[in-house]
């Protein structure tokens, strides 16, 4: 397959093929999602819940970040690799954005970096654009938002919401974005949002009507340790099969049954003989 790039996403939507993008946080998962022919994978700060066991996506820092993005990196070939920028990196200001998104290029090999926020990072993408670093948009639920949303809410539910969501994915196209994720929304709202947008909709929680879904790893293979959200799926369940053979090692442990002799190493032949004189 063809690596994956900007232009491919606009392709992609332009041509109506839908875009398939996931979460990987590490080497072996990031191998399997980039093998499998997805076309983006995003290095999300959702790893600080998922894999990291912080109960926000606020805490994670860009070290932490960092370090999950490079291991990602030595995996991916193929798909077009995206990092989140933590909360705290681009809340001050644009010069240290800046700087933060340069490490996630130079450090980690990001092809591009994802912000949350609307019309008010609109600037922010310019900049960080005209410093040739790709961004990726990010409206609706936005996680990094949890104290001034109150909880993780489905959004863009009011006339007045709907609009300003409207006006944010403007704003973000305008300032040069790749792409744009919305999350948590009607999906009769993001069908508008993409039908009305020039850049690549990507979908979570926000219904069929995108250019393209992402879905978070661990989400759809039950690695997860809450019950899903509403828009979940559990394409394969490897939180059964991981418990399962937990067990089994657990009782071949226990029952002398493992390892057995083919899994042992032996003595040559000559020191086993001189042994046993
Ligand atoms: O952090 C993440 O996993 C994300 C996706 C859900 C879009 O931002
Ligand atoms: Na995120």
């Amino acid at each position: 397959a063809q690596k994956v790039t900007p232009q491919t996403l606009l392709d992609r939507k332009r041509s109506h093929q839908p875009i398939t993008a996931l979460t990987a946080y590490d080497y072996p998962s990031a191998r399997l999602v980039d093998e499998a022919g997805i076309d983006l994978i995003l290095v999300g700060d959702s790893l600080a819940m998922v894999a990291l066991g912080y109960d926000s996506t606020l805490p994670i820092t860009v070290d932490e970040m960092l370090h999950h993005a490079r291991a990602v990196r030595r995996a991916v070939r193929h798909a077009l690799l995206v990092v989140d920028m933590p909360f705290g990196s681009y809340h001050t200001t644009p010069e240290a954005a800046v700087a933060n998104a340069i490490r996630f290029v130079k450090e980690a090999g990001a092809e591009a970096v994802k912000i949350e926020g609307g019309a008010t990072r609109a600037s922010l993408i310019e900049q960080l654009t005209r410093a040739e670093i790709p961004v990726v948009g990010h409206i609706g639920l936005t996680p990094q938002s949890l104290n001034r949303m109150g909880g993780y809410k489905v959004q863009g539910r009011s006339i007045p919401a709907i609009e300003s969501l409207l006006a944010d994915a403007a704003a973000i196209e305008g300032a040069g974005a790749i792409a744009l994720v919305l999350e948590g929304i009607p999906r009769e709202v993001a069908a508008r949002i993409t039908a009305a947008a020039g850049i690549p909709v990507i979908g979570i929680g926000a219904g069929p009507d995108c250019d393209g879904q992402i879905l978070v790893f661990h989400d759809l293979f039950n690695l997860t340790f809450s019950p899903g959200a509403k828009f979940v799926r559990r394409f394969a369940d490897a939180g059964a099969l991981m418990r399962e053979g937990l067990q089994h090692f657990q009782s071949a442990v226990q029952d002398h049954s493992f390892p057995n002799d083919a899994e042992s190493y032996h003595l040559p032949i000559e020191v086993a003989e001189h042994l046993a004189e």
